[in-house]
């Protein structure tokens, strides 16, 4: 059976496919589909953002289509950058002057308000059947911890340097990418979504 991830980001359907090793089911990226779609993402929440995805490419190839859609929310910002993760401050600027920038905001809040997650939808739409689109799962994954005091770590992406992980006393960016899969909001989600797939028997 294949499954389409609705994403240009390789890693993403690399970490899935491993995921999946061992069952019926073939991951195809949107580049293997010959897919070149331009999505509005004009969803407010996460999981609107993952089904708008998934329905729009499920609707242009008629395959079962996987499509995530993540991002930071911090408390002391009221949820804030939230679904503009990625174009807070701007698409083209860097994380470093992003992630300086949300530091500095956050200079006097002290550490009991420095709350703050990840958190990931993922979106699985299924193809037409009988005339009926079948209704779209969406799984949501969380990743809790607080923004640190200064940027750390190598690691990771975006914002992972100012994440600070209670239990790992670490940043995000500072943990193996092992570790972080395990705890992170996009492995919880794909845990379900493989769960769910298993349970497909297709
Ligand atoms: P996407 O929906 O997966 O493309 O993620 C949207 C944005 O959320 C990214 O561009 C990052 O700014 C942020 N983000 C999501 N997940 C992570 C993560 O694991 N680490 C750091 N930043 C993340």
């Amino acid at each position: 059976m294949q499954l389409i991830m609705a994403t240009g980001n390789q890693n993403k359907v690399r970490e899935i496919r491993e995921m999946l090793e061992g069952t019926s089911f073939t991951i195809l990226s949107m580049k293997d589909a010959g897919i070149e779609a331009d999505i509005d993402e004009n969803g407010t929440t996460f999981e609107e953002n993952a089904v708008i995805k998934a329905e729009t490419i499920r609707d242009l190839t008629g395959q079962m289509v996987l499509a995530d859609d993540s991002g930071l929310m911090i408390d002391a910002m009221d949820g804030a950058p939230g679904v503009y993760s990625s174009r807070f401050m701007g698409e083209d600027t860097d994380y470093t002057t992003k992630n300086r920038a949300i530091l500095e905001r956050l200079k006097d809040v002290p550490e009991e308000k420095r709350g703050a997650r990840f958190v990931c939808a993922m979106a699985l739409a299924f193809p037409e059947k009988d005339g009926v689109k079948p209704e779209t799962q969406v799984f949501r994954g969380v990743f809790e911890g607080r923004i640190a005091y200064e940027i750390a770590g190598e690691n990771g992406f975006g914002y992972d340097p100012i994440f600070y992980v209670p239990e790992e006393k670490m940043t995000s960016a500072e943990m193996s990418p092992e570790a972080k899969n395990r705890m992170s909001h996009r492995g919880k989600a794909l845990q379900q979504v493989v769960a769910a797939l298993k349970e497909l028997k297709i």
